[in-house]
């Protein structure tokens, strides 16, 4: 665990216009997804442009553990031999998920449906995240938690259920982490198991479901989704082509439109609906973003995404748009700095159990930087005025989104802004710091 004997500080300077063209790491729900469901696929799975970040070694080391065997066959290449649906083995040791709370989380959920025990652990950050919205709807479906640290977190021991129970599970709040969980577990149980989400969350699973050959029906329900998993499928290994992920994407693409004179190409990034939240709102703010070439490429939409410094002005984030962009709220409070107005964004309760508390990680990141912020309940309201002091250290609290939110922030503001801890950004966006400094960012 390098936290704390191994801070990385890295400080970001006002830089002259970034541009050129740039192609970011492979999706990270994507990624972990792919290793977990080759995992219980027996044949051999490729993935290509898989995210070689440390959130998906971790599950990867998982899955070799479990039984699978795993292979890198070239750069962002893997292989995976998998033992299918219930064929977990019983790891020898914990199984630590590092700072990945998806990677634990879905393999808490296809660990449910095999007779085996496994401990589930991470680091520090992942030991202070609630694990009983997995663990409470695992438990209705037959596996046993027979014992977790004080208030459901990890260190957690899971017993799958020898003969799983497919349910109908209503989640009760919008996560598609809990809704793949439920979805793993009914991989192994007779019948059909169906999720109901009141919101629709990424869909990810729903789709590599089926092109590992899954029967999984989706209808609308009110607001959001009822999706119907067919159990005890026979899967089919999979080739699964790795979009370039919009939550990485995020941070070049903000970094531009706050950093006057900038003109960068972002390419093949993904644009599933369920993902294009922060873009969406951008639109709203006025960003100069062009969609290029949108095409489908592995089951995604993808598009290479022109975009240009300009001025960006205010606007109002309605709560429902959260499940689309509940990962990019703190680049958009920093966007939220250099438009002209109050930005609120409504409906963040999610936020404070991510990799940290990010409403008040993104509130303290901004104020720290000479921006004026309000927390109202459940509500974040930036008050831009088109520029930052900056001259703050923030603090990461081993969360990489927050880390890069702040860099971000410090190529555009008057004075550099430091960060206490780059180390975690290695765990969704290997090479952000080349790939910021080959944009001419100036980061050191
Ligand atoms: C993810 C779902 C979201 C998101 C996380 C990735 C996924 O979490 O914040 O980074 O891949 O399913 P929740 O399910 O907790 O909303």
């Amino acid at each position: 665990m390098p936290y704390a004997s191994t801070l990385a500080p890295l400080t970001a300077r006002h830089s002259g216009p970034l541009k050129g063209r740039a192609r970011v790491p492979g999706d990270k729900s994507i990624s972990v997804r792919s290793l977990i469901f080759g995992a219980l696929t027996v044949g051999e799975t490729r993935i290509e442009g898989m995210l070689e970040g440390e959130d998906a070694m971790s599950s990867a080391n998982a899955m070799r553990a479990l039984g699978a065997a795993l292979e890198r066959t070239g750069e962002q290449a893997w292989r995976i031999l998998g033992v299918g649906v219930s064929g977990f083995a019983e790891p020898r040791a914990p199984l630590d998920f590092g700072n990945s709370g998806t990677g634990c989380r879905l393999a808490m959920g296809a660990v449910a449906g095999c007779p085996i025990t496994a401990v589930f652990d991470g680091d520090a950050s992942l030991r202070t995240r609630p694990m009983r919205r997995i663990l409470d709807p695992l438990a209705k479906m037959g596996a046993e938690t027979v014992g977790t640290a004080e208030g459901g977190r990890l260190p957690a021991t899971l017993r799958g259920a020898v003969d799983p129970i497919p349910i109908v599970y209503e989640v009760p709040v919008p996560s598609a982490q809990i809704k793949s969980a439920v979805l793993l577990a009914g991989l192994a149980a007779p019948g059909t198991t169906t999720v109901i989400e009141k919101e629709a969350t990424r869909d990810h699973t729903e789709r590599l479901l089926r092109l590992f050959g899954a029967e999984v029906a989706v209808e609308a329900h009110g607001e959001g989704r009822r999706i119907t998993l067919t159990g005890q499928p026979e899967l089919a290994p999979a080739h699964v082509r790795v979009p370039a992920d919009p939550s990485s994407a995020a941070f070049p693409m903000v970094a531009a439109l706050i950093v006057p004179g900038s003109d960068l190409v972002l390419e093949r990034v993904m644009m599933n609906p369920l993902r294009a939240g922060l873009l969406t709102t951008l639109m709203d703010m006025g960003a100069s973003i062009e969609v290029l070439d949108r095409r489908q490429e592995g089951g995604e939409d993808v598009a290479d995404l022109r975009v240009r410094g300009c001025e960006l002005s205010a606007v109002d984030v309605p709560a429902a748009r959260a499940p689309t962009m509940i990962d990019e709220y703190p680049i958009l409070a920093v966007a939220a700095a250099f438009a002209e107005g109050t930005t609120r964004m409504r409906g963040l309760k999610e936020l404070r159990v991510k990799e940290s508390d990010r409403l008040a990680g993104t509130a303290a990141l901004l104020t720290r930087n000479g921006v004026a912020v309000d927390i109202e309940g459940d509500d974040l309201m930036v008050h831009g005025t088109g520029r930052a002091r900056g001259g703050g250290l923030v603090e990461t609290h081993m969360d990489h989104r927050i880390a890069m939110s702040a860099l971000v922030l410090g190529l555009a503001s008057d004075t550099p802004v430091t960060v206490d801890d780059a180390a975690f950004i290695a765990t969704s966006f290997p090479g952000f710091l080349e790939l910021m400094r080959s944009l001419g960012g100036e980061l050191s």
